[in-house]
């Protein structure tokens, strides 16, 4: 598949992108359960990194599903591929040197770890956004688990299709615990960590 084709390097870099940014281009990685809160708190650190001048990019399960990965289900071989897909562009945008924020279920360690691969261990961080399935299903901010209760959807995450937790995350927040905001600060705390060397 790779025959006859060669990497054409360009003369700007990722570090040159960066030192024009004032920043690190890394990809932050929310994973959990549908429900645990990803997408809340993507959204709320987005807005929070970008009103302290940073530039940043969100990229959401469900908007990537309407466009790039719009011809793929939730079977496991689908699943497989839309966590591939997502793990290459998300390198491509830390190249560029976007702080950039990743919220997909990502059931498989194995799709995260190919994610983690393509973006450069050091420009990775993995946050499990961590909440049981009765609080999700509690929440049921989509009305998917009612769904589910139903018998309208298969291959549900944490229901009939399997969650493969992280071992060794770089920072789990608990959202039965935190509130949105605390949250929030927790993933800032990492990310400006990164940011000062
Ligand atoms: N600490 C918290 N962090 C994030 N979301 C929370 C928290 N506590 C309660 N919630 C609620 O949980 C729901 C999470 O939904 P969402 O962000 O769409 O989940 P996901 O993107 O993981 O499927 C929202 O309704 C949000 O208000
Ligand atoms: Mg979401």
């Amino acid at each position: 598949m790779v025959d006859n084709i060669s990497w054409h390097k360009g003369k700007i870099d990722k570090k040159a992108r960066e030192e024009k940014l004032k920043q690190k281009g890394m990809v932050i990685w929310f994973t959990g359960l549908s429900g645990s809160g990803k997408s809340t708190i993507a959204v709320e650190v987005e807005k929070l990194l970008f009103q302290k001048g940073r530039t940043v990019y969100r990229l959401d399960g469900d908007n990537i599903r309407y466009g790039l990965n719009k011809d793929l289900g939730f079977s496991p071989e689908d699943r497989t591929e839309n966590i591939r897909r997502i793990g290459e562009v998300a390198a491509l945008f830390a190249d560029a040197g976007l702080i950039t924020l990743v919220s997909f279920i990502s059931p498989y360690k194995k799709g995260r770890e190919h994610a983690k691969k393509a973006a450069g261990e050091d420009n990775f961080k993995e946050v499990y956004v961590k909440a049981d399935v009765e609080t999700c299903a509690r929440r049921d901010p989509k009305g998917l688990y009612e769904k589910v209760q139903r018998g309208e959807i298969d291959n549900f995450t944490g229901i009939s299709a399997p969650y493969e937790e992280p071992e060794n995350p770089d920072l789990i927040i608990d959202t039965k615990k935190l509130t949105i905001e605390q949250s929030a600060q927790k993933v800032i705390e990492m990310i400006n960590k990164e940011l000062v060397d």
